[in-house]
């Protein structure tokens, strides 16, 4: 996969694709970045790349030429991918939206600034806009870092053990459950038992359990229509079960009930 990155700040990029695992991936050819800075492609005379907006207001408005020119360049001959404008007036990323972003062949993040882009550039050549978040940042380079690196993690090899990959936040359906590592005990707190027992099927489910109970506790609304085996199942009921005295009766079980279709998917 190729991420290109359209910008005008381009040194804030190096510090953060070119570490760790998304340098390592670089280094081992499962990726390629390529920061492109948009200001050399200006064709005003001091390689201007915003102006005052029509009608008035606060702020620049970045120019649409030199953005159309970059993103030609970026595109080259035979482009194949997707042309994205990160903007909080986007579409909000999600673990889902990763995981189509990380199909295609090539991604082009176009980073806007000031108070936004010339609205001809994003119909000229973007595919789509897209948020991290309900907030505003100064420009759209932090996320389109946020970007890059939760789609390149999902490349086969980037991450070194596939597993984790599946198994964490988000992939699974649940929050993620309790990570213990050496020592055993730590300031008095010790690991839980059944994570050393070796019992790999009691772990399984004791792992299960705290996933549900964290995603309870935290994002009730993840629950809803999440695909059970029936040992899972069997967890859920107990679980709300507890809850349900403990609260004496007053949870609202009903609006967590998960789907019947997909009981017997194995995870
Ligand atoms: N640019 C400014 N704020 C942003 C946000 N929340 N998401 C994506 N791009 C942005």
């Amino acid at each position: 996969m190729k991420i290109k990155i359209l910008t005008i700040f381009p040194e804030m990029f190096a510090p953060v694709l070119g570490a760790s695992m998304l340098g390592r991936a670089q280094e081992n050819g499962l990726l390629s970045f390529e920061v492109i800075d948009i200001r050399p492609f200006s064709l005003r005379k001091h390689k201007n790349t915003d102006d005052d907006p029509f009608g008035g207001g606060a702020g620049m408005v970045m120019l649409a030429q030199p953005i159309v020119d970059a993103m030609r360049f970026a595109m080259g001959e035979s482009f194949r991918g997707r042309r994205i404008y990160m903007s909080p007036r986007g579409q909000t990323l999600t673990q889902r939206k990763v995981e189509e972003l990380a199909k295609e062949e090539t991604l082009i993040l176009l980073c806007g600034h000031y108070e936004g882009v010339d609205q001809r550039a994003i119909d000229l050549c973007i595919d789509e806009e897209l948020s991290i978040g309900d907030y505003v940042l100064t420009g759209g380079e932090l996320a389109a870092m946020v970007v890059a690196d939760s789609v390149a993690r999902l490349i086969p090899g980037v991450l070194g053990c596939e597993e984790s990959a599946q198994t964490e936040s988000f992939s699974s359906g649940l929050l993620e459950y309790p990570q213990y590592t050496r020592p055993r005990v730590f300031e008095g707190l010790e690991v839980p038992e059944v994570l050393v027992g070796g019992n790999h099927a009691l772990i399984e489910d004791w792992r299960f359990e705290q996933a549900l109970r964290l995603t309870l506790e935290r994002r009730p609304e993840m629950l809803r229509g999440l695909p059970m085996d029936k040992r899972q199942r069997r967890i859920f009921n107990r679980v709300m079960a507890s809850r349900e005295q403990l609260s004496d009766g007053q949870s609202d079980k009903s609006a967590l009930i998960p789907s019947n279709e997909a009981e017997n998917r194995v995870y």
